[in-house]
């Protein structure tokens, strides 16, 4: 088989992480302090990919550029794709065609997280010479995603894009693996009934016209992380596995269990419970800092509680009287008490943002 090449996909809006994604790339926001895109890019490193394609969005692309560079520190070449307009994931892969040429490839939505990388996947990949392989797992509600039926021997029979009424609950993860016959099955499809080419349509193409497409259950966790709540379960299931590691500056501050404590970041009269991250430069003063909970670079939390959290960099909580817990603050975000008179609640919050007040 030829070498295979990478193609990640980091456009899209991110309508469901408003208001962070107002102003940053939903692929950038970090899950245990660090950006949900570079888990794909590091997955596709340690499988051997050399040429990754990212895919971008006029809005969020520069910022995506900035950020994943070349590649080089992951030890691939980055090589970046404009997408015009969010006209699906298929339309995605022919707007990549002059990049991936006729090489096979692993697709990659940049904002999934699948637990243990793709490294088995190309193998078996390799191994089989499928014309496609694709990931399912079951889940409680297959109407969000695609979906696909199997008959008794395991073959892919079915594949339906959202479907109102799911034939079964597996999923269709975002992790792909594509020969070329992709390319003119995703020519072949018309737009779907949200505008878009799907690649679950492209894929369907493919078995209607007799190609072999290979499933394959996930095993390990996998995660869309499109919501609060799923970047949330996603934030918990990496730190879960961190391995603890303390380079800040504690004074007076007790650590139990598994914490990374970034260096440069200071800790006085705080106690962290882990699982939990602290970025470079925090400053934590007078707090307690609860399990699942990961604190970026420069961030402030004094005489306050936080638990289940992600807090973006530059971000604070300071003065609070109750815990804050289950929330996403974005970059330079502030929550603090407020003692002036009179007594009130006052915000300042950007478009689509959520406050919960018990
Ligand atoms: C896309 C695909 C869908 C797949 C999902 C996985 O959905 O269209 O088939 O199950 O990714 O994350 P979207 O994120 O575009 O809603």
């Amino acid at each position: 088989m030829d070498e295979l090449r990478g193609l990640i996909l980091s456009g899209g809006k991110g309508t469901r992480l408003r208001p962070i994604t107002h102003t940053s790339a939903k692929q950038l926001v970090p899950v245990a302090n660090k950006p949900v895109l570079f888990y794909g890019i590091e997955a596709m490193a340690q499988a051997g990919i050399r040429q990754v394609g990212i895919i971008i969005a006029p809005e969020t692309g520069e910022e995506i550029k900035q950020v994943a560079g070349d590649g080089s520190r992951f030890g691939v070449e980055i090589t970046y794709i404009l997408q015009d307009e969010p006209l699906g994931l298929a339309h995605a892969v022919l707007t990549a065609e002059p990049f991936l040429g006729d090489a096979p490839f692993v697709m990659y939505l940049g904002d999934n997280l699948l637990q243990g990388g793709i490294q088995d996947l190309v193998t078996a990949f390799r191994t089989n010479e499928p014309d496609a392989l694709i990931l399912l797992t079951p889940v409680p509600d297959p109407e969000n995603y695609g979906v696909a039926e199997l008959d008794g021997d395991n073959r892919v029979t079915r594949l339906v894009e959202k479907p109102r009424d799911p034939p079964t609950d597996l999923a269709l993860v975002g992790v792909y693996m594509f020969t070329r016959g992709i390319h003119d099955a995703a020519r072949a499809i018309r737009p779907s009934r949200r505008g878009e080419l799907e690649i679950t349509d492209a894929i369907q193409h493919l078995v209607d016209h007799g190609r072999r497409v290979e499933p394959h259950i996930v095993r390990g966790w996998w995660k869309d992380t499109g919501r609060l709540d799923d970047m949330l379960e996603a934030n918990r299931l990496i730190l879960d596995a961190i391995e603890p590691r303390i380079e800040g500056e504690l004074v007076d501050s007790t650590v139990d269990g598994r914490v990374v404590i970034e260096p440069g970041a200071t800790l006085t009269r705080a106690t962290v419970r882990g699982p939990a991250v602290i970025g470079a430069g925090a400053r934590l003063t007078d707090c307690y800092v609860g399990p699942y909970t990961a604190i970026d670079a420069n961030c402030e939390v004094r005489n306050a509680e936080v638990e289940h959290s992600i807090l973006l960099a530059g971000s604070s909580v300071c003065d609070l009287d109750g815990r804050m817990e289950s929330s996403l603050l974005g970059r330079n975000a502030r929550v603090r008490r407020d003692t002036s008179q009179p007594r009130a609640h006052r915000f300042m919050i950007g478009d689509n943002s959520e406050i919960g007040i018990p």
